[in-house]
């Protein structure tokens, strides 16, 4: 099926052979889709795994290994340009890319940061473990996801389950690290949080002097605990075609007897990777292939597509590594799309006050916090549809400088949430240009760096601009424009006497932000919070009674399709009642 190339062919057998014996579970996993996709998947474990490898290999030095990683995905990136590798594994990534038309660019970041992971990795607490394994695993998932998708079985996700989806990937990871903590406490590494450490006091100086303690059993039974209740997540393949429901089962069914193998190996857990028996995955997988078998006969998948339509064409070429091509948003779960806003209608700006996190956990019985995370759903949903609808600015209040008088446990929770979702990043690729607005001075320092970070890793996109307020005031923001035009005055560089309406804006900490036109408010408040009181002085304001988590993008549609009617007058007469209403003025 891969045609007759026999350096191909020989190409994704040293693929399948390498998944075979490095990792049985993901071989087993890989014979239940269908023998179409297998190559595919073969070819993306054998590259994930191949950078790990470089990464790992303790024969060279930490710099080597960073150097090694970077090249090999520096090659791939060539590589995918001129269609062929002399490196078998790129060999068949390239061919794989170019033949399901997969877009890899997706994967760069992940790659990269392997590049660093060479360099040890240390993590604080679960949310930072938590960033760095999502933004590695993920993106693999994805490309698993897209083939599926481009062999005609989506593998529907509904945003909602996102998160069950992302939980899963944690306790995989977590499954892995457990497993593989004889070979990393060997070479020195712990790729556990200092916060699941801490809990059991001693646990970390036993392990890493490899030493069987009271307290490292009773991290590994806490943590085999955790990755139970991660992997298990019923609602995840709920609704979703059999083909990959049946895969994810099966996955979820090997994790928990891998996590059960770690508990019961006890001190043996220092010396060697426990692995189940194979009577228990035998068990697992004869049910798991007939009902493989069933769903794929129910739905077939032809054979890859050819690679070279004809000798005269030129050879399909996979996507570019950087550069990416951006994606189009996954569409709204029930397949609605935007409205037709005639270009003179459309809002260049449109900002929102997302309230209601609070009384929409409340109404579930949850805790505050949870409401917030809910929240960070709706805002992925909502940016989704800005860019569908083509917005060029999006602005949203995720922290006030007043929020700091609610209880350190629920700003510490949004902080947090702030944090693993600027890790994550979500909109990756997408064309967003993300950027962040409000005070940096009593933010913790390493949110600031990583809202930096991610302004700065976007900069150069041209899509939708979406700016997040955090630790904004309005008044703050007007005071700080008052000292930086006094500071000018000072110097002798501005008049003080001519200062007029158009200084002061240049003197905002964020000039090039345009005139809000629209300005919606969630969780049916009716007042503007201290929000961009300058810019939005004449925005038109929109008030919805639903609290944000209960928003999506089909909300923020109807807000602008009813801005498009109303009529913007800034001041001038309004038109006599028999004329049209005029268009809203232009830009910002
Ligand atoms: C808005 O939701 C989010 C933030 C202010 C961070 P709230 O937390 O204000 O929710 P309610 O208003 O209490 O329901
Ligand atoms: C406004 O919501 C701030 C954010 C959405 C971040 P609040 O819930 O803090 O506003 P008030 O206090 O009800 O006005
Ligand atoms: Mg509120």
């Amino acid at each position: 099926m891969i045609g007759d190339d026999p350096a191909l062919r020989s190409a994704y057998r040293l693929c399948r052979d390498r998944t075979r014996r490095q990792d049985p579970a993901e071989y087993a996993l890989i014979q239940l889709v269908p023998v179409a996709l297998r190559p595919a998947c073969w070819a993306l474990w054998a590259a994930a795994n191949t950078i790990d490898d470089l990464a790992d290999d303790r024969t060279a030095s930490a710099g080597e290994r960073a150097a090694r990683v970077r090249r090999w995905i520096d090659a791939l990136e060539r590589e995918l340009t001129t269609g062929t590798s002399p490196d078998p594994v790129r060999r068949a990534l390239v061919d794989t890319a170019a033949r399901w038309r997969l877009d890899l660019s997706g994967l760069h970041h992940a790659m990269t940061e392997v590049a660093v992971d060479a360099h040890g990795r240390r993590f604080a607490d679960w949310s930072g473990w938590r960033a760095w394994g999502r933004g590695n695993l993920l993106p693999w998932f994805e490309q698993v996801r897209d083939l599926f998708d481009r062999a005609g079985v989506p593998v529907a996700l509904r945003l909602d389950r996102q998160e069950s989806y992302e939980r899963f990937l944690d306790g995989m990871r977590l499954a892995d690290i457990l497993t593989d903590l004889s070979a990393d406490l060997a070479q020195g590494d712990l790729l556990l949080p200092a916060e699941a450490l801490d809990r059991c006091p001693g646990a970390e100086e036993d392990l890493t002097a490899l030493r069987w303690s009271p307290a490292v059993a009773g991290l590994v039974a806490h943590l085999t605990d955790l990755g139970r209740q991660w992997v298990t997540q019923p609602s995840l393949t709920r609704g979703m075609h059999p083909g990959p429901a049946t895969v994810l089962a099966a996955m979820a069914d090997l994790l928990l007897a891998q996590l059960d193998a770690v508990d019961a190996a006890g001190p043996a857990l220092l010396r060697a990777r426990p692995r189940p028996a194979l009577l228990t995955t035998a068990r697992l997988l004869a049910p798991a292939r007939a009902r493989a078998a069933l769903a794929w006969s129910l739905t077939p998948v032809p054979a890859p597509p050819a690679r070279r339509p004809a000798p005269h064409l030129p050879a399909v070429h996979p996507r570019p590594l950087r550069r990416p091509a951006f994606r189009s948003p996954p569409p709204h779960p029930s397949g609605e799309r935007p409205p037709r806003i005639p270009v003179e209608r459309m809002p260049t700006h449109v900002a929102v006050i997302m309230d209601g996190n609070g009384r929409w956990a409340q109404r579930h019985g949850l805790p505050r916090h949870e409401g917030h995370r809910a929240g960070a759903a709706a805002v992925r949903d909502v940016v989704h549809g800005a860019l569908e609808i083509g917005l060029r600015h999006l602005t949203l209040y995720a922290f006030s400088t007043e929020n700091w008088k609610r209880d350190p446990e629920e700003t510490g929770a949004i902080l947090d949430l702030l944090r693993q979702e600027t890790r994550a990043y979500p909109f990756e690729d997408l064309d967003v240009r993300m950027r962040w607005h409000g005070r940096a001075d009593n933010l913790p320092q390493d949110l600031v760096d990583l809202l930096d970070m991610r302004e700065r890793s976007t900069r150069d996109r041209t899509g939708l601009t979406v700016t997040t307020c955090v630790n904004y005031g309005g008044r703050d923001e007007i005071a700080r424009t008052a000292a930086a035009l006094a500071r000018r005055a000072r110097s002798g560089r501005l008049d003080p006497d001519l200062i007029g309406e158009q200084d002061f804006a240049e003197h905002l900490p964020r000039p090039d932000m345009p005139d809000v036109d629209l300005l919606w408010r969630t969780g049916n408040e009716q007042r503007t919070s201290n929000f961009l009181p300058w810019q939005a002085a004449y925005a038109e304001l929109h008030f919805t009674p639903d609290h944000w988590p209960d928003v999506d993008r089909r909300d923020l549609w109807r807000a602008i399709t009813e801005y498009t009617h109303r009529q913007r007058r800034h001041g001038a007469a309004g038109p006599a009642p028999h004329e049209p209403a005029t268009a809203p003025r232009e830009g910002a």
